[in-house]
């Protein structure tokens, strides 16, 4: 575990703030409104009161609630094609489905596998579900929470905050993934994060009564009925509840961190965050597995061929890491299709710089980069999203990751054309510079990629 800093001043935000914003990330990636993993946290650490844990595990149970999801994205591409739906439609249908009972089942797959199929396609998917499903669920399970474990680790959480992420899905009476553990075999913290987030679905959708009533059917199979006694005792506890109602989630949530536990977002915790959340993001689709990544190694590149300084080398690093975080609000029926996309769906893919835009403002300590990771889709002449600025608009940042972008996107394999030479991708760039890229900040990517011998001028003093 990387050692987190306790938080002592008003200049560096706090971990849990900067945190509970990202968690906005992964409510749209599970297709749950914003503001669904700071309500789970905030029913959680009530639930939590009415038992005896350590401070330790208060904290570590703060940040696995808010974190719940951090894997989420791995398996949206393989939901997707499984079921040939709308993985983000699935997953919320999936979290009131009664998933453990036979009926339960069925009706989830009749309503949801191929929507949009001929009849006779549906069957035909139908019986594929049917046929693999368990072991795909299975599957399905195992490779988000593992994924969002191993993240978790990454940007420094406790093990107990992993180890809750890890058995999320696992339910009391063993049905659950993907280890099958059962009672008290599953870690408590997990078991506390799956209640509380049904608990959110249920209130949100229906209404505080039918919440409790859901978490009393499903004591003993899904929950552990010691918790959903805890949950019931609280039902009285009206301004709890209220608080959870509030417009503001991130501010509410705030209230239920240990006060005892307070950590800082240093420079280097918000490095590390950003570099875990685009693992997230790459995650998404298979055919940018590594794009965030490559688009930061080439912004850092070239930024430092024009002579950047390095205060403006690392949060245009930050900016490439987490550019594309909106795509995770966009489904992979349309991130991964393997033709040209129709009208609409171009339309849906361009609101992934409106959510970049969005979750990044509300980022303590990141929410500078909002704009300029926004833009990079501009263009020099005016004609990119979501804005359309014309070129004095446009931020150097922004120049560099459109390049960036542009070039490691053309680079990388993707369904809908053949695969370019490095040569062929340089080229694609160049006929654009002009109207869309910058001529200067191709000269610089030519440079640091060693295919030109363009003397960078120093702009830093
Ligand atoms: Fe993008
Ligand atoms: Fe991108």
């Amino acid at each position: 575990m990387i050692d987190l800093v306790p938080h002592h001043t008003s200049v560096v935000p706090r971990l849990s703030d900067v945190v509970a914003a990202l968690s906005y990330a992964l409510d749209i990636t599970e297709g749950q409104p914003e503001g669904h993993a700071a309500r789970t946290c905030m029913i959680g650490m009530r639930i939590s009161r009415e038992l005896y844990l350590t401070p330790k595990q208060r904290n570590a149970l703060f940040y696995g609630l808010l974190l719940k999801d951090l894997g989420c994205s791995s398996n949206a591409a393989k939901v997707c094609y499984l079921f040939a739906a709308d993985d983000r439609h699935l997953k919320a249908e999936l979290k009131t489905a009664q998933w453990t009972g036979l009926w339960g089942r069925l009706g989830y797959l009749a309503k949801n596998v191929a929507p949009q199929a001929g009849l006779f396609a549906r069957l035909g998917r139908l019986c594929h579900v049917a046929r693999n499903g368990e072991k795909a669920a299975k599957e399905l399970v195992e490779l988000r929470c593992d994924r969002g474990a191993a993240i978790a680790l990454m940007i420094g959480m406790p093990t107990d905050t992993a180890t809750a992420i890890r058995s999320l899905d696992e339910h009391w009476n063993g049905g659950g993934h993907p280890q099958g553990l059962a009672g008290e075999n599953i870690p408590i913290l997990a078991r506390i994060a799956c209640l509380a987030q049904t608990v959110d679905v249920f209130l949100r959708r229906d209404g505080l009564a039918s919440a409790l009533a859901v978490a009393q059917r499903r004591a003993k199979t899904s929950f552990d009925p010691d918790l959903v006694k805890a949950l019931l005792a609280t039902r009285n506890d009206h301004d709890f509840w209220r608080l959870v109602h509030e417009p503001d989630p991130l501010a509410a949530a705030r209230a239920f961190e240990p006060p005892d536990q307070l950590l800082s977002a240093d420079e280097d915790a918000l490095d590390r965050l950003a570099v875990g959340f685009s693992k997230v993001v790459d995650a998404k689709s298979p055919w940018t597995f590594r794009h965030s990544e490559g688009v930061a190694d080439l912004a850092v590149g070239i930024a430092t061929t024009m002579g950047h300084s390095p205060d403006f080398i690392r949060s245009l690093r930050r900016a490439a890491l987490l550019h594309d975080i909106g795509k995770l609000g966009i489904s992979n029926l349309i991130l991964d299709k393997p033709g040209k996309l129709a009208p609409a769906e171009v339309a849906t893919m361009r609101t992934h710089t409106l959510h970049t835009r969005q979750i990044l403002s509300r980022v303590p300590g990141l929410s500078d980069l909002a704009d300029l990771a926004a833009a990079h889709h501009e263009r020099l002449d005016g004609k990119g999203y979501d804005r359309g600025v014309p070129a004095e608009r446009i931020s150097t940042e922004s120049r560099i990751l459109a390049v960036a972008d542009m070039y490691e996107a053309l680079s990388a394999k993707r369904p809908y054309r053949r695969d370019l030479t490095e040569a062929d991708a340089r080229e694609i760039v160049r006929s654009n510079t002009g109207t869309a890229i910058d001529p200067a900040m191709f000269e610089a990517l030519e440079c640091f990629l060693g295919k030109s011998d363009w003397q960078p001028c120093k702009l830093a003093a």
